[in-house]
């Protein structure tokens, strides 16, 4: 039924005449909740977010958005109860073995650090990354083991080896090529970073690339999303002005 209801809002949306954003950024908050409200385990909201999370991804591709990225796993997830995280390692593993993902038009690439997932799905991301490369719709983001602050530090770290090696001048380093250093270097920053769930925060998701992003915030719990409510996000985007630093008229 709610599938019926999403390929409609699927083929009416897509023809709809509105600039789309080249970067949406998502925190995929509100699993536990809605599985507590169904007096089900918070790993049923989880698997039913990851559904959504395929939906959502394959709407963006059809609607011509660029990159998409979506936070799975926060560096400080590990602290979760131990069956939650193993029935998220245990979600991230089937999504990578499973055809849905794969025979489309996405481009899946893994941001975080990989090296704290067991070898199994080490294994599988990087087959998934590989075999996904050369598609040429969307790209998602996929942050596993993901911190915005982590990823600043790694950056830093790298360039402090390079420098301390005697290859790079300390004086050179500048945004750019900070940037280059991240997880997502060469992807343009998120245009827009969507919250459900009601809570407002951005809990260490792209830090640095978030400086001039617009931030919208919904009810909606991820589990019930749908491309009609990102379509209302993106509209709300779409009235936003941004202005940089400068003023209105510049
Ligand atoms: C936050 O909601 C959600 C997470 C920590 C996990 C998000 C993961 C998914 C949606 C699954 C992704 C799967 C794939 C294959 C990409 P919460 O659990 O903190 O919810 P709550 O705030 O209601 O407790």
């Amino acid at each position: 039924m709610a599938q019926e209801k999403d390929n409609n809002v699927l083929s009416s949306a897509s023809d709809a005449q509105r600039p789309v954003p080249e970067h949406i950024g998502i925190i995929m908050d509100g699993n536990g909740r809605w599985a507590k409200k169904r007096g089900m385990p918070r790993k049923f909201g989880h698997k039913r977010g990851a559904k959504v999370f395929e939906d959502i991804a394959e709407y963006c591709d059809k609607i011509g958005v660029k990159y998409l990225t979506v936070y799975a796993f926060s560096t400080e997830n590990w602290s979760r109860p131990k069956d939650e995280v193993s029935a998220l390692m245990k979600l991230f593993k089937d999504y990578l073995t499973t055809t849905e993902g794969k025979g489309k038009n996405i481009r899946i690439k893994f941001i975080g650090d990989m090296s704290a997932l067991d070898e199994e799905l080490q294994q599988l991301i990087v087959n998934m990354e590989a075999e996904t490369a050369s598609r040429k719709g969307l790209t998602v983001f996929l942050a596993i083991n993901y911190g915005g602050r982590d990823e600043i530090v790694r950056a830093a770290r790298q360039l402090a080896k390079e420098a301390a090696a005697g290859t790079l001048d300390p004086e050179k380093i500048d945004s750019a090529m900070f940037e280059s250093k991240l997880y997502t270097a060469g992807a343009p920053d998120p245009d827009f970073i969507l919250r459900p769930s009601g809570e407002k925060r951005l809990s260490n998701f792209m830090l640095w690339q978030a400086s001039y992003s617009e931030f919208i915030y919904m009810d909606t719990l991820w589990p019930d999303f749908t491309p009609e409510l990102l379509e209302e996000a993106i509209a709300e985007f779409n009235k936003r002005s941004r202005r940089y630093g400068k003023v209105e008229e510049q």
